[in-house]
């Protein structure tokens, strides 16, 4: 027999696992020390407390014969997808709860959306970004095309007229630069993709955190149901990391030589996955009510305010920073002319705060470093602290 042996493309360990390894030796060896964690995006806030009501009375329900719920629908019951549906007319925008498949997050779908594809496409991916795209694409063999994105171009590259790609990721706010890409741009990516019959797989994962007008979602842009996939999360905008639940909008208008993806995915997920328990859908959908959104912007709130706790410290520091304002995450140039890993040993031995190497999230990261503004605040003050310390000139 043999082995899967595009494995051997891949980095050792994912990015996010490494870092997690590193700073538990860092911390076993140095048991007096405290060590704050800026690193992966977790959240610290409780889940608000309309959700757990709502999953409250679903496990009531489940312990009573006549409301007990077995399989959940392969796609998501009907009152989350309607609720979702209802979140994106609020924004002005169309998204029928039939092309919503609600999914225990948007890192399985966006790890499994690409065996919809032949081995044979060429994939496009912006540099730096989330590496849970290049390491899925590099799994199955293909081939990747990047889009550099630098201070230069505002860490948003737009399409190129001479690259042939099928199939384009696009991460908006992006992780982890936080540079978030307005409807215009966005329209120019969905003419090109249509132009040349390409799929845009579009990661709204950070949507809740736009500010400043930029889009929220790839449908804004005009025929975008035509090219355009959009996976989205409850993880960062309802604290759901720990519980699990996000959704993927395959649009009906989207068909690629006469076959419809949403059929082809309804029948990829049908085969290799049996849904979303019903009591974290209840509190999921709970999300989207009055209270629930009420309680989660507060949430959102908070870790804006941490975002501009490490935004000042950086300014304090006098270094070049983007993000923290349409995303929970700083996206800093190390000092010195440091490497992404450099640094990260730095403010760890010499700090004790661990962030994320920008060099993890691709080639063009190499150099920068991410921190997260999802801690909990009295360490992100602390960090800071020591941060400025440390850094200033
Ligand atoms: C991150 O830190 O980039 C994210 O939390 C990772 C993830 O969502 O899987």
């Amino acid at each position: 027999m043999k082995l899967n042996e595009n494995f051997s493309a891949l980095s050792e360990s994912y990015l996010f696992a490494t870092v997690a390894q590193k700073s538990a030796a860092y911390a076993e060896a140095h048991p007096d020390k405290k060590v704050i964690k800026l690193s992966i995006g977790d959240v610290t806030l409780p889940l608000a407390p309309a959700v757990i009501a709502a999953m409250h009375a679903a496990v009531d329900e489940m312990g009573r014969k006549e409301t007990f719920r077995g399989y959940p629908p392969y796609e998501g019951y009907e009152f989350l997808r309607e609720s979702i549906a209802g979140y994106y007319a609020r924004r002005g925008i169309n998204v029928p709860a039939a092309d919503i498949f609600v999914s225990d997050g948007a890192k399985s779908d966006c790890g499994n959306l690409p065996e919809l594809f032949d081995r044979d496409n060429l994939v496009l991916v912006p540099d730096p970004v989330y590496p849970v795209y290049v390491d899925t694409n590099l799994m199955a063999g293909r081939k990747i095309v990047y889009a550099a994105a630098a201070k230069e171009n505002g860490f948003l590259p737009m399409p190129d007229e001479s690259v042939k790609a099928d199939v384009i990721y696009l991460c908006s706010p992006n992780n982890p630069t936080g540079a978030a890409y307005t409807k215009e741009q966005l329209q120019k990516w969905v003419d090109y993709a249509n132009a040349r019959d390409a799929v845009i797989l579009y990661d709204a994962a950070y949507e809740c955190f736009v500010q400043d007008g930029a889009a929220r979602s790839i449908y804004e842009a005009k025929g975008a149901e035509k090219c355009a996939i959009e996976m989205c999360s409850f993880s960062k905008t309802a604290g759901f990391t720990g519980t699990r639940c996000g959704y993927t909008v395959v649009p009906s208008a989207l068909v690629r030589g006469g076959v419809s993806l949403k059929e082809m995915w309804f029948r990829r997920q049908s085969t290799k996955f049996n849904g979303v328990s019903y009591v974290v859908q209840r509190g999921a959908a709970a999300v989207f009510t009055e209270e629930g959104q009420r309680q989660v912007s507060d949430n959102l709130a908070y870790y804006r305010e941490n975002a501009r706790i490490i935004a000042d410290c950086m300014d304090g520091c006098g270094i070049f920073y983007t993000g923290g304002k349409n995303s929970p995450y700083i996206w800093l140039k190390c000092p010195d002319g440091m490497k992404s890993w450099e640094f990260f040993d730095y403010l760890l031995n010499e700090a004790q705060v661990v962030g994320t190497p920008g060099s993890g999230f691709g080639k063009n990261g190499e150099g920068f470093f991410r921190l997260t503004a999802f801690g909990d605040r009295d360490n992100t003050k602390e960090a800071c602290e020591r941060l400025y310390k440390l850094l200033k000139k």
